[in-house]
């Protein structure tokens, strides 16, 4: 029996994810009952499913397991360990009908040609970056992961650039609070007054951008999104766009410092881009579990669950699962197949996939072109954030290729 920390709690993952912990659930318990903390100040337990095959089925299976209230059960619901009280609006908080209209209003802007334009502009501010970091050790979160996914999601809700510190500094601070929320309410408050002003801007200026086509975007039943649906999705989408990127790509640069060899092997072969883009999805696994809520009495696994219950399942745990990776704790960035769940399954399937494998595939060409070899120079540091899981601080040496590839 392995020693079993608290998952409510962010401070359990301030040095990394549990690992042990939840090999050795996947193994003897891989739909665990854990009680109430201090930090379910609505008294319940949750259930913590840990397997591959099991996060799959849950996460397929919308209808038993509910994103919003478990079809009327309780007030709150939504993804998170803890009760939110604004379900029904957020567009991962949702279930169908409702998620249905939404989804298919917003991926009006998301169109592959729209993703597949920011591709040169991405890379010409990766290159920017880089640049600036200059040769000595650096901070790789601040000097670049952090930075590039906030400058793409920002140039994706049309946020000015003289607004881009100040939103992410909110955010961070929001990320690092502790009090069980994913995020919290003051920054989310916060992101969402400033929405507002900028929903705002997008209605009286059109300007052809994505978030300019999501307020204009009209439904096939002619509804189109309201202010408060608008507003939901900027303080869903700010976050999920730049704190999963940051952490995946700021996990590469620490993959790469543990594993040169897989760095050397990307650089002599380019065309593992696409495959090492997965990898590191799978091994950094940046939202690292979710929740929902049984919407009647089923089971998993046979393990029987009550209408009501909450459900967490962990893909960053599905991602390591023995029985569907070959060796899961090697670093392998020619690893295929790799059916990973890190961006999750079924009508919830990140909306923003294609925009995450660009940034990341834009991050990996930047570095292999201009470094050898990277290398620690410090402690890292973790987010003490149990959702949004990720480095906050990684002191890198980069040594620069005498050839440019
Ligand atoms: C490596 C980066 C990323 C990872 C690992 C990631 C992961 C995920 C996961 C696991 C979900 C499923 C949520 C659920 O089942 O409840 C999700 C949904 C979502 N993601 Fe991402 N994401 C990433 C990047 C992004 C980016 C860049 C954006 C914005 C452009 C984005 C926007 C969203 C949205 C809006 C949803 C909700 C979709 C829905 O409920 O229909 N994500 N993401």
């Amino acid at each position: 029996m392995t020693a079993l920390v608290d998952l409510s709690d962010g401070a359990s993952f301030s040095s990394g994810f549990p690992h042990e912990m939840f090999t050795w659930l996947r193994a003897n318990d891989p739909v665990h009952w854990h009680h109430p903390t201090s930090r379910t100040p609505d008294g319940e337990g949750f259930w913590v499913v840990s397997r591959h095959t099991d996060v799959g089925s849950v996460q397929r299976d919308a209808t038993a397991f509910s994103s919003e209230t478990g079809n009327g059960i309780r007030q709150g619901g939504g993804t998170g360990i803890k009760d939110e009280p604004q379900v029904g609006v957020m567009l991962n908080m949702t279930d169908d009908p409702r998620h249905h209209r939404l989804r298919s209003l917003v991926n009006r802007g998301f169109t592959p040609r729209a993703i597949g334009d920011l591709e040169a502009e991405l890379l010409r501010r990766a290159n920017l970056l880089l640049d600036a970091v200059g040769d000595d050790a650096f901070d790789a979160v601040h000097g670049f992961a952090r930075e590039l996914p906030s400058q793409a999601i920002c140039i994706v809700l049309g946020v000015p650039e003289k607004d881009r510190p100040q939103l992410l500094d909110w955010l961070d601070a929001g990320i690092e609070a502790d009090g069980g929320a994913i995020v919290a309410p003051q920054a989310t408050r916060r992101l969402r007054e400033y929405a507002r002003g900028l929903i705002a801007d997008k209605r009286r200026s059109p300007d052809g951008g994505i978030m300019s086509t999501i307020v204009h975007a009209v439904g096939d039943d002619g509804s189109r999104l309201s202010d408060r649906e608008l507003v939901a999705f900027f303080a869903l989408l700010f976050p999920a766009g730049a704190e999963t990127t940051r952490s995946a790509i700021a996990g590469a640069v620490s993959a790469f410092v543990d594993h040169p060899e897989q760095f050397v092997r990307l650089r002599e072969d380019p065309s593992l881009l696409n495959t090492a883009a997965e990898e590191i999805v799978r091994w950094t696994t940046p939202s690292v579990y979710k929740r929902r809520t049984a919407s009647t009495d089923t089971e998993i696994a046979g393990v029987p669950v009550s209408a009501g219950d909450k459900v967490t399942f962990w893909e960053m745990s599905a991602n390591r699962d023995e029985d569907v990776f070959g060796n899961p704790f090697e670093f392998d960035v020619g690893r295929n197949p790799n059916p990973h769940l890190g961006f999750g399954w079924g009508i919830h399937f990140c909306l923003g996939a294609a925009l995450a494998r660009l940034e990341l595939k834009v991050a990996l060409e930047a570095l292999i072109e201009r470094y050898e070899v990277l290398l620690t120079a410090g402690d890292a540091e973790w987010t003490p954030n149990n959702r949004l899981f990720g480095l906050k601080r990684l002191p890198v040496r980069a040594i620069r290729a005498r050839t440019p590839m």
